[in-house]
């Protein structure tokens, strides 16, 4: 059976007094229309259709081809919207889902739910209710003695006794689509407002003799509809706890969840440790047996097994097995620290990799630099790397010791096992097994580098050697 879903976005958001429309707010990482989008998509397997109006064109282009796109001009109530669909979808699906797109947490298992109901009952309308003791403003359910749904009401029109019901319309259906098709224009005008409410395809089907089915949600959260900046954090605070329960239920350990904040595509292996205060971001993956926070934010990140995060901001960086970072580290885009790299307080990588087991640790920067297996980075290390117009690149070769408060200006490479002494600033490279210091650097005590430097810089020899003498 070819199910199809129809989501509506078209209306304003007034109330949340933004400029940004109302779906395109950020919901845990991702625009709040994203959360409709894909679950209609898992429900259906197939691309919904989104009625756009306010704000048109910004989400158009932040959904992009995950949907298509209907507009309806004037907001004229949700069945006008709903009819927008129609030249779309008429002839295409046997089932329309409907849902909305300000619904972030309405779930795939639900909308089965619905279809599987219709399925079983096949009638015009199966809907989706919720018995809740805060009406927030819902519609209500009206059923006749036999207990058979017969119409909704909104609440701004309702009488005292409608008023006090309290089983709710979230505004979630299934519809035949035959029916729908052929009586969605025919939903008569409401006043005040003067919409064309789809809620009244209830009343319609049931004063044709039809019989709507409902199913009811025990889950508040998932008919909560963002009209305010408060119903974002509500459902900001709902999703989270959704999100880190499924990582616990998985087998990774959260100290605090209140102040945990995993985005919806990051991934974590079994055994790692979340501690309190820890943003995972994006399209982050942790492996297994992590310690991760407190105090940490990790963005577009790979993180292998047994890493250490502590209060330490990473972007965009890659850590691999038993390496280790902070407290206070910071590795921006293209930073990879190699097995078992460790970089300790006020490290700053940038488009660097630290090699296998090499070590900084304390106060330094790498940008383009490549720093090979067991070399050691003294505190106060910089890679000087732009020279305002440019960036250089820095090679430190395998086991190469570099000085406290080495200045290495790139472009420079320091040889496998080579050293600088404390305070350098190195301006030439330094062949491997040498030892350098001085500002500016020069080599000392290896016959076979100063011949290479004397090569380069003949002229300079006699104010090295003048340098050595004092050294
Ligand atoms: C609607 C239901 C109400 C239900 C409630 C649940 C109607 C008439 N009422 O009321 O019974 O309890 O949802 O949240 O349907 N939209 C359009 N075009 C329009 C109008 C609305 O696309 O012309 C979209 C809005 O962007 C929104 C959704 O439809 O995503 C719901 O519209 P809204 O005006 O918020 O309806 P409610 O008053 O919440
Ligand atoms: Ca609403």
């Amino acid at each position: 059976m070819e199910l199809a879903a129809v989501i509506l976005a078209a209306g304003q958001g007034t109330r949340m007094k933004s400029d940004v429309p109302k779906v395109l707010h950020p919901l845990v990482g991702r625009p709040l229309i994203a959360y409709a989008v894909e679950t209609a998509q898992m429900t259906t397997g197939n691309t919904p259709v989104l009625v756009v109006g306010h704000g048109a064109e910004a989400v158009r282009e932040t959904v992009g081809n995950g949907a298509v796109f209907v507009e309806q001009a004037e907001q004229r109530g949700t069945g006008h919207a709903v009819l927008q669909a129609r030249e779309v979808l008429q002839g295409q699906a046997d089932l329309v889902l409907v849902t909305y797109a300000d619904m972030p947490l309405l779930t795939v298992k639900t909308l089965r739910q619905l279809v599987q109901r219709q399925q079983e009952n096949p009638g015009p309308i199966t809907m989706l209710t919720r018995v809740d003791e805060n009406p927030r403003g819902f519609g209500r359910v009206i059923r006749d003695e036999s207990g058979a749904v017969i119409r909704i009401v909104e609440q701004a029109v309702a009488t005292p006794e409608e008023l006090a019901i309290r089983e709710l319309n979230a505004g979630v259906y299934c519809f035949d689509a035959d029916w729908l098709w052929a009586n969605v224009d025919r939903i008569p005008l409401s006043l005040p407002k003067r919409e064309y409410y789809l809620t009244d395809t209830v009343g319609m089907a049931a004063a044709e003799g039809l019989r709507v089915e409902a199913i009811a949600t025990k889950d508040a959260y998932e008919t909560l509809g963002i009209n305010t900046r408060v119903h974002l954090a509500e459902a900001e605070s709902a999703l989270r706890c959704r999100i880190n329960e499924r990582w616990m239920l998985a087998g990774v350990t959260i100290i605090d969840p209140a102040t945990t904040y995993i985005e919806p595509d990051v991934t974590i292996g079994a055994d790692t440790v979340i501690w309190p205060n820890t943003h995972l971001r994006g399209q982050t993956t942790i492996d297994e047996h992590c310690q991760i926070g407190p105090n940490t934010i990790v963005v577009d990140c790979e993180i292998g097994k047994r890493c250490r995060v502590r209060a330490s901001v990473l972007e965009q960086a890659v850590m691999e097995d038993n390496s280790d970072i902070g407290p206070f580290g910071h590795l921006r885009k293209g930073a990879r620290l190699c097995e078992g790299a460790h970089v300790g307080n006020f490290g700053e990588l940038k488009n660097s990799t630290l090699g296998p087991g090499a070590k900084m640790g304390h106060f330094s920067y790498l940008g383009d630099a490549e720093v090979g297996a067991g070399a050691n980075i003294g505190a106060g290390t910089i890679t000087c790397n732009y020279d305002g117009v440019r960036k250089h690149k820095t090679v430190i070769e395998e086991d190469a010791f570099i000085g406290s408060d080495s200045m290495l200006v790139a472009p420079v490479r320091v040889g496998r096992g080579a050293k600088t002494g404390a305070g350098s600033v190195v301006t030439h490279d330094i062949p491997a097994g040498a030892v350098a210091y001085g500002v500016p650097a020069r080599v000392r005590g290896d016959a076979s580098a100063r011949r290479i430097e004397t090569q380069d810089e003949g002229p300079k020899e006699t104010e090295e050697e003048g340098e050595g003498g004092a050294g």
